[in-house]
């Protein structure tokens, strides 16, 4: 059993807003695309879908917030959830150290930890978070390895204040065993922080001893002595779009086809098991790309 969009994509991944409560309130921060979320799904409710997706197919969940370790019951929910699941977590990481061996032991394999910078001042002015958060970063960091938690991402949106920190966070990521990924900002309310990514890469390019494209978003890897970096480029990609696998959940419930879209998504209210299965059909035939490619306008409609 698959979920297959009228473009042609496979969904076999979900994306989960478990809260949109932060602690952190980083100026580039897109709210995955939650604009003014109600009430937080039971842990009930966040069982239920993924079970659902998983009986369609899903292969993945990526949990994400807000922040996600502000749930307290995180590891409750990961422990009822089907074992052949690849199951993920983006976080700020503040909250990270006391809870990383607890949320391997409830089945986590990996995770994703935002880290803009190495400098506390920066850091202060891009998470509104004091040197103390970044240090406790910093052992989360160190716990999830520890606890197993690997391969780690390393997230770093580049900006101007962090663009010149590339090198070492480069240098920081190959000391840890850790994937750095490089990605653009979203600049949804035309805050115009953004770095540049594009010349970035090019020295990356030159650098590099190897170079990978994968096929979800188009995604390059580049390695280079040692090191691993991924650049992440959402914009005006249409290959991004044309490669998605991925439906998202909201914080409040709802089936949300897509990031950048707020006009088609569907809502779980209180739908049992079955019924949450015919609510994911029906959000995977509401997927459209929002970078939309001309080789898949023919299948529009
Ligand atoms: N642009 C790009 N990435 C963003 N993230 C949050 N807001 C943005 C944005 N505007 C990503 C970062 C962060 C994760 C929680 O979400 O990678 O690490
Ligand atoms: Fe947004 Fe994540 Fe920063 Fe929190 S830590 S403000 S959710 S980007």
């Amino acid at each position: 059993m698959t979920l297959v969009d009228p473009f042609g994509r496979k969904v076999t991944g979900l994306r989960i807003a478990i809260t949109s409560r932060c602690n952190m309130r980083c100026i580039y921060c897109h709210h995955e695309g939650e604009t003014s979320p109600g009430e937080e799904m039971s842990k009930e409710t966040v069982v239920q879908v993924v079970k659902a997706g998983a009986d369609l197919g899903i292969k993945s969940v990526k949990f994400t917030g807000g922040e996600p370790l502000m749930r307290s019951d995180l590891e409750d929910i990961l422990n009822e959830l089907p074992g052949h699941l690849s199951l993920s977590l983006t976080t700020n990481g503040t909250l990270l150290a006391g809870r990383a061996s607890s949320l391997a032991e409830a089945g986590l394999d990996r995770l994703n930890v935002s880290l803009d910078t190495l400098n506390p001042r920066i850091y202060s002015e891009i998470t509104g978070g004091t040197k103390k958060d970044l240090d406790r970063v910093m052992e989360g960091i160190r716990s999830a390895r520890d606890a197993g938690l690997t391969p780690i991402k390393l997230n770093m949106v580049v900006l101007r204040e962090n663009q010149d920190e590339v090198d070492e966070l480069i240098e920081f990521a190959k000391e840890e065993g850790a994937i750095l990924q490089l990605i653009e900002l979203l600049d949804l309310e035309g805050i115009g922080l953004g770095g540049d990514l594009l010349n970035i890469e090019k020295d990356l390019e030159r650098r590099s001893d190897r170079i990978v494209t994968r096929h979800m978003h188009r995604r390059r890897k580049y390695f280079l002595d040692g090191a691993e970096v991924e650049v992440v480029r959402p914009i005006d990609n249409t290959e991004f779009c044309a490669n998605c696998t991925r439906l998202r959940v909201t914080s409040d419930g709802k089936l949300k086809p897509c990031l950048l879209r707020n006009d088609n998504l569907v809502e779980i209210g209180s739908a049992d098991f079955e019924e949450t299965k015919l609510l994911l059909r029906e959000a995977t035939a509401r997927r459209k790309p929002y970078f939309l490619k001309s080789s898949l306008l023919k299948n529009d409609g």
